[in-house]
């Protein structure tokens, strides 16, 4: 299924296209991808180069282990998410190496690493879909993830498939209208709250 952002400006095509799907195809996804999108994410910037991202992965080639982290995912995303060929948990050190003080921007960079993997992603056909809906205190004990990790989500990856693989209130929500805030709503000038001037009603 394809659901693009509705937007009259020139989005780049992976930015414009790039969704997040609840039906997934009975499809792998090849080593090699996965690595490349591992890859993309290891290249993401980061507050003083710390790279706090970690990330745990299972794929359906190992039930078992897909079976682990989809036990951890809280319910109402185990219903699509558990048809997804690879799962992912996302998280990140809480403290930089060097000196062990907190790391505020550690949970900023793993989004700017997932940013990079999920433009990966698209630009390979694949999609992601991220979770915040899990059980954290679970995923400690099955991973046994020491402490000063902070786990901050999941991710589904895999083809998107066509909706009517969902179940019918799920396949209705994937087929909404994907909307946003407008641009005046989210960016000021001059003073908070003040929307810098635009070109038409964005
Ligand atoms: C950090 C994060 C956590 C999310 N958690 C969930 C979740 O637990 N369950 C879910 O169905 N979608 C989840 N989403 C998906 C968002 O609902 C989705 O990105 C948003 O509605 C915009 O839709 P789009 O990604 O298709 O543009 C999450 C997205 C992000 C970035």
């Amino acid at each position: 299924m394809e659901n693009p952002a509705n937007t009259e400006l020139k989005l780049l095509d992976l930015l414009r296209t790039r969704y997040s799907p609840r039906a997934f195809a009975d499809r792998p996804v090849d080593a090699g991808d996965l690595d490349l999108l591992f890859e993309a994410a290891r290249w993401a910037p980061s507050c003083f180069n710390e790279q706090p991202w970690r990330f745990i992965v299972a794929t359906r080639e190992d039930p078992e282990a897909h079976a682990t982290l989809n036990a951890g995912l809280a319910e109402s995303n185990q219903l699509w998410a558990s048809k997804a060929p690879v799962l992912l948990l996302c998280t990140t050190r809480s403290t930089f190496a060097k000196n062990g003080k907190p790391n505020a921007l550690a949970e900023h960079d793993l989004g700017l690493a997932m940013g990079n993997l999920t433009a990966q992603a698209t630009a390979l056909g694949l999609s992601v879909h991220m979770m915040a809906g899990i059980n954290r205190d679970q995923l400690r004990a099955s991973y046994g993830i020491p402490e000063d990790v902070a786990i901050i989500c999941a991710a589904a990856v895999g083809y998107a498939g066509p909706a009517d693989l969902l179940p019918e209130a799920l396949a209705e929500r994937e087929r909404a209208p994907r909307v946003r805030k407008p641009q005046a709503e989210l960016v000021f000038s001059g003073r908070w709250g003040a929307p810098r001037s635009v070109d038409g009603d964005r």
